[in-house]
């Protein structure tokens, strides 16, 4: 894999969750990341790390806010509104699209600029393993995550060659959005049980597969949606 030392990236929604391991391995790797996100970053800021506060869903990124150079663009923000059809409300669809399609085009739009001015950028997107496989209840994450794997293909196809367009499709990852899913050793326990390879996601699993994407060992790809779901979307156990 190539080095990221001295590459910089934008990572909307690093403050927490995925996004977090994203910039640890971003950082580790020498690379200057801006990190945007509501609330506060559990790290100072540096001539490597620089923090927005930002709620993207109201408010637009502004493109002076960011280098004049971005390697990379990671939009990590995303929703799990789970429930049976019938309580579905044109609110929650609304929303969910709201915060996981327009705001990502939105902060793409602020930083295409600093992204062409690389030559050789990647975009990442998060899809979930509930499009690839049909899960009851999901209809609302289902329907705007399959938008976004759509936006990925199209986006690819506009904006190569300079920029390359990828979406990872995690299952299961313990973060803090999925905390309620995950909130006893048991409910853990039954979730790694559905999976073939019999444990839920970790941060790292998710965020390596993040780090590859963004840098030089992936840059013969674009338009593709990476199934990272410990097999659930493919394998029956
Ligand atoms: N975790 C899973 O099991 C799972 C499974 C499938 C797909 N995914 C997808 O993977 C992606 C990352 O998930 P995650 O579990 O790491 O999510 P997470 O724990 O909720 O982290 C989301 C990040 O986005 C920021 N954020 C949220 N809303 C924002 C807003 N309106 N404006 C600016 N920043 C905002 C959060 O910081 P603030 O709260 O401070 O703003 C945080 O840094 C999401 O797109 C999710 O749908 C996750």
């Amino acid at each position: 894999m190539g080095s990221l030392k001295g590459k910089t990236y934008l990572v909307v929604g690093g403050s927490h969750g995925i996004g977090a391991g994203v910039v640890d391995r971003l950082l580790t790797a020498g690379a200057g990341v801006t990190v945007v996100s509501r609330g506060p970053l559990d790290r100072e800021s540096s001539d490597q790390l620089t923090h927005l506060t930002l709620d993207v869903t109201s408010d637009c990124l502004d493109k002076s806010q960011l280098p004049d150079q971005l390697d990379g663009y990671v939009y990590c923000p995303g929703s799990i509104n789970l429930g049976p059809l019938r309580q579905l409300t044109r609110e929650t669809l609304l929303a969910d699209y709201h915060l996981n399609v327009v705001s990502a085009v939105e902060c793409l739009q602020a930083a295409q600029p600093a992204l062409r001015a690389s030559g050789n950028a990647s975009v990442v997107f998060f899809s979930t393993v509930a499009v690839a496989q049909g899960m009851t209840m999901h209809a609302s994450v289902s329907a705007v995550k399959g938008a976004l794997e759509g936006l990925t293909r199209s986006l690819a196809a506009e904006l190569a060659p300079k920029i390359r367009v990828n979406c990872v499709a995690p299952g299961l990852t313990a973060t803090p959005l999925s905390e309620r899913f995950l909130s006893s050793e048991q409910k853990v326990a039954m979730m790694a049980e559905k999976h073939p390879l019999k444990r839920v996601g970790r941060i790292d699993d998710i965020a390596a597969m993040v780090e590859f994407l963004v840098g030089d060992g992936s840059t013969w790809m674009t338009g593709q949606v990476l199934g990272v779901d410990g097999g659930m979307s493919s394998v029956r156990g």
